[in-house]
């Protein structure tokens, strides 16, 4: 949980450490799942097959970066007096790009080589590139534990591919399901402190009302912190636990049976309940949120495969929804301008207190463009990551298929020749004038990745953010009383908000 010092006044005269609770959720299909979220999305069937047209074929051996050691590769930099050491993420990657410019390769250990990407134009390829099943390698450790302690189920985060058949029927599945989440009427909802739990159980964790350390929201809170941590650690530490139950990887057991005894728990309450109205004579289509009946009933997945589902999308919606959500607040606190203009869009087009409707929240596009500029300015993923699929050209660079590639959009979001005055939070770039809008590269921006494997979340994390803004602008003034914002590159950009004593 994260502790959020916000001064709010104008129209509550009050101040308080806001707990900004981790939120999160959502979903989609393949084809839905295209979310290019600059003007002018770049729709699915504009993907190309072929191979990049770039020109030259300057071999990937000749391609610049961080020399690795014999047999540890670059790992060592990390340790103790490495250059490296102590650096987060992104303060490597940027040291490198002034080293080595818009595109350079690192072998982080023999056998796992990660080729950084800085160019929209690199960027594209990759993408276009992807064809229907991208591949990802990430969250090494926690593929490890599924590996090892859960009949090697993987979910969407950890597995490498997309073309296992049935988690491929889930993820064509996600488009219904994505469907499903977001066209529920959550305007009638409140809005979720604990909104994963809404999606995934039908069920609120009242995180916001009980966050005692001893409480279940909690222990869940703390136990996604350490799975996130342990998995942000895996590029700098080497891979001992493919070897040994080592203690980092214990301490991710530890918090991923927490996890999974949650998803355990509630996927069988949420059971109980439709068998509940079942009986009852209650016709249960799906519609008022059953994810895990429904991914029972309508899939072919396996108990172990949805609940491995369940946990991973638990997961990856706490932190990410609820640190958008974090610097979004931050932001307009700083921009009191941005902050009384949305105040007045949300107030002259919802001039009611009661719950917003469909309509209505359609109608804020200041407020839309607030939530893209704070993507761009204070993004939450620091990147993607994919693997190729097959050979590209790459800055005249050619680079066999199966090599993973990091995709550094957020880099590319500060650069004053796609976003002008790009140091500024300026929310008006967003905005359609006379039916154009900003007019950056498509692949300059995008904070919820692309195509087949975007995030499945994106809908509902949108729509829960877009609901919290209405709500505490149509409440508060929002004011900064904090120290300077820290924030700390992990698997999510996290923010790092101390109160100002
Ligand atoms: C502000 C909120 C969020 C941001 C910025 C965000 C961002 C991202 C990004 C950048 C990716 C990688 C996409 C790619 O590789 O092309 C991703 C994947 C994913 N996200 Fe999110 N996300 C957010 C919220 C959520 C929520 C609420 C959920 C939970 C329902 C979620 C679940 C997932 C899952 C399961 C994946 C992996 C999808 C796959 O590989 O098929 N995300 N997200």
């Amino acid at each position: 949980m994260l502790d959020f010092a916000l001064k709010m006044s104008r129209r509550k005269q009050m101040q308080l450490l806001l707990n900004v609770a981790k939120c999160g959720n959502a979903k989609t299909t393949p084809s839905q799942r295209n979310n290019a979220s600059v003007a002018g999305a770049i729709p699915l069937d504009a993907l190309d097959t072929g191979v990049s047209t770039q020109e030259k074929n300057i071999p990937f051996e000749q391609m610049p970066g961080p020399k690795g050691f014999p047999l540890l590769g670059t790992i060592p930099y990390h340790f103790p007096g490495g250059k490296f050491h102590g650096l987060q993420h992104n303060e490597v990657t940027d040291m490198c790009q002034k080293e080595y410019g818009t595109i350079y390769k690192e072998t982080i250990l023999p056998g796992f080589t990660l080729v950084h990407l800085f160019d929209p134009n690199d960027i594209e390829t990759v993408f276009r590139a992807d064809g229907k099943y991208p591949m990802r390698e990430a969250f090494h450790t926690l593929a490890h534990f599924n590996k090892k302690f859960n009949n090697n189920t993987q979910g969407l985060l950890t597995s490498k591919k997309c073309f296992d058949q049935r988690l491929y029927q889930l993820i064509c599945l996600n488009n219904q399901l994505y469907q499903m989440i977001s066209c529920q009427d959550y305007i009638s909802y409140e809005i979720r402190w604990c909104g994963i739990a809404v999606v995934c159980f039908n069920k609120r964790l009242g995180a916001l009302q009980n966050h005692a350390p001893d409480s279940e929201a909690a222990r869940f809170i703390d136990a996604v912190d350490i799975v996130m941590d342990v998995s942000q650690k895996e590029f700098k530490q080497l891979p001992w636990y493919r070897l040994f139950n080592t203690p980092t990887f214990k301490r991710l057991a530890k918090a991923q049976y927490i996890i999974r005894q949650l998803a355990v728990k509630y996927s069988q309450k949420a059971l109980e309940d439709v068998q509940k109205r079942l009986d009852a004579g209650e016709d249960v289509t799906g519609e008022q949120g059953d994810l895990i009946p429904y991914l029972m009933s309508k899939t072919e997945l396996t108990e172990d495969q949805v609940l491995t589902v369940i946990s991973e999308l638990i997961l990856a919606g706490v932190d990410t929804t609820g640190h958008h959500l974090a610097f979004t607040l931050y932001l307009l606190a700083l921009n009191k301008d941005k902050q009384d203009i949305l105040y007045k869009e949300i107030n002259e087009n919802i001039p009611h207190n009661d719950q917003p409707t469909e309509n209505e929240v359609s109608s804020l596009s200041y407020l839309k463009a607030v939530l893209k500029e704070s993507h761009r300015v204070l993004p939450v993923a620091p990147g993607n990551i994919r693997k190729t699929v097959k050979d590209l050209v790459l800055s005249g660079y050619t680079i066999p298929a199966g090599v993973s590639v990091a995709i550094h959009t957020n880099w590319v979001g500060k650069q004053e020749t796609y976003f002008k005055d790009s140091h500024k939070f300026k929310p008006e770039r967003w905005l359609r004038i006379n039916g154009s809008s900003t007019n950056s590269h498509p692949f300059a921006y995008l904070p919820f990745g692309f195509g087949p494997r975007s995030c499945i979340g994106k809908r509902f994390a949108e729509q829960e953010s877009t609901l919290a803004l209405i709500k505490i602008l149509k409440n508060f003034h929002i004011d900064y009383v904090g120290e300077d914002l820290k924030i700390e590159c992990s698997i999510t950009n996290t923010p790092i908000i101390i109160r100002k004593q």
